[in-house]
């Protein structure tokens, strides 16, 4: 259909909030210029209380009534990523994995699709993006796979799901979304509206015929095609690929689980024949660490229930311009100053005329609020020049008084330390009751556990 004045509507390409006129900023989600014109689709309306005389054919149910059997999960094989989604695939789920351009989300679905295919399961692998000699590319750097993994390269969604339907695959891949069109009115892909129609085919297809999808989702930076985020509300799991993991790391994180914990992460490195799991992230985030380096504290924090030991590096320079600069790197810049404005007012150190810059080395995204004394004992180091150590560790949250409050799971942090050789490690005076004397006990080499109450002792 033809733009008209009276057809057009505006969505904003953030959050997915629709509006009959343009709007400067999303009154939903407060993003700017965010609203994107479109030609509305127009649904036949039809009025549900005229039928409302008629039996119901839904009913109803108790708790007691509802089976409370288990999921059924099918493991890929790559233990990380079953991890991830909580033990493996749930039959009939519905699955968005977002990430930027070539960051590596085709070769892991491929992957998985070989992993599947060992286990003579079937998998439909559609991709909107590449040719099939593209995706054949890529898949002899993997490897062999079985001949119950088929590819189609198609864009066009009624027909992606009358294959679907007949052949009713184990796992439909779907590469990407923003490459799907439907008959709707408006055909070009990647707008909102047929990315909203694509993914809610795709829900019907993955409930009712009970077939297990993994949608690909793209995130530009700078948002010029439909992001995934309005996808979020509508798939089971969402699986991101953090941007900015330094070398060839690859982080990949579970936002949101309707089958298992979210917040749960798993990192991966990418070599020449495909992605491969990193079982001990520590060694490869500590891995080149400079030797007696001012500046640089390690810490560790717990991802998906996972010690992971980091590095993290400040730099304080004096300030050549009228305003100091604050730079942070792989935390929350709000949490940099406000531990800015904690150590000049406690520890009394004038930090008002130094650029300050924090960096956590591998790219992580922290947000385990432990970090912060590592973060305040790497400015302190940097500011004054003093070397901390090579061999100690930072544990501790920082309250706006100074003092230094307890953390979960200080043992497997501590156990963690210990494996990697550390022989100090600070913690939160706190949780020394909370320290189990085994742990220690089963490492020869004594890590020493120093207790802190606050920044001022
Ligand atoms: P790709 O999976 O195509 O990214 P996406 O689907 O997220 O856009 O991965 C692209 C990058 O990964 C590309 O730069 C090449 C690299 N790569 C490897 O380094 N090793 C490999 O085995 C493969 C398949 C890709
Ligand atoms: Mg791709």
């Amino acid at each position: 259909m033809a733009k008209n004045k009276n057809n057009l509507v505006y969505f904003c390409k953030e959050c997915g909030y629709e509006s009959t006129k343009w709007l400067g900023q999303c009154p939903s989600c407060k993003s700017w210029d965010s609203f994107v014109e479109e030609v509305k689709i127009i649904e036949k309306n039809i009025d549900i209380f005229t039928e409302i005389s008629k039996k119901p054919d839904i009913i109803p149910k108790t708790i007691d009534e509802i089976s409370d059997k288990e999921f059924e999960k099918t493991k890929i094989g790559i233990n990380e990523f079953d991890n991830l989604i909580g033990g493996g695939i749930v039959k009939g789920s519905l699955t968005l994995l977002g990430g930027s351009p070539g960051i590596g989300k085709s070769t892991l679905i491929l992957q998985i699709a070989k992993k599947l295919g060992e286990q003579n399961k079937s998998v439909l692998y559609v991709s909107g993006e590449e040719s099939l000699s593209q995706i054949k590319l890529r898949a002899n750097r993997i490897g062999k796979f079985s001949d119950s993994v088929k590819f189609v390269s198609e864009t066009n969604i009624n027909k992606i799901i009358k294959l679907a339907l007949n052949t009713n695959p184990n796992l439909l891949i779907i590469d990407s979304i923003q490459t799907m069109s439907s008959d709707v009115e408006d055909k070009t892909p990647g707008s909102i509206s047929q990315v909203k129609t694509a993914t809610s085919n795709f829900f019907r297809l993955s409930k009712e015929y009970n077939i297990s999808t993994i949608i690909i989702g793209h995130i530009t930076k700078d948002g010029s095609v439909a992001g995934p985020k309005l996808m979020e509300h509508m798939v089971d799991t969402v699986l991101y690929f953090e941007d900015d993991a330094l070398k060839n790391l690859r982080i990949l994180r579970c936002r949101k689980n309707r089958f298992g914990s979210s917040d749960e992460l798993a990192v991966f490195e990418m070599d020449e024949t495909g992605l491969k799991e990193i079982t001990n992230p520590s060694e490869i985030f500590l891995d080149g660490r400079p030797k007696d380096a001012t500046g640089c504290v390690v810490t560790c924090i717990i991802e998906s229930n996972k010690p992971i030991l980091i590095e993290v590096q400040a730099l304080v320079t004096k300030s050549s311009y009228g305003m100091a600069r604050r730079n942070a790197n792989g935390i929350d810049i709000n949490r940099l100053n406000l531990l800015i404005a904690i150590i000049e007012k406690r520890m009394q150190i004038p930090l008002f005329e130094y650029d300050i810059y924090v960096n956590i080395t591998g790219g992580l995204k922290i947000k385990d609020a432990s970090i912060d004394l590592a973060i305040i004992m790497a400015i302190i180091s940097s500011y004054s020049n003093k070397v901390l150590g090579d061999d100690v560790i930072y544990c501790g949250e920082v309250g706006l008084s100074g003092e230094v409050r307890s953390i979960v799971n200080v043992n497997k942090r501590i156990q963690e330390g210990m494996k990697l050789g550390f022989k100090k490690i600070f913690l939160p005076k706190s949780n020394i009751d909370n320290i189990d004397k085994n742990i220690i006990d089963k490492f020869k080499n004594n890590i020493e556990i120093k207790a802190i109450t606050d920044l001022m002792t």
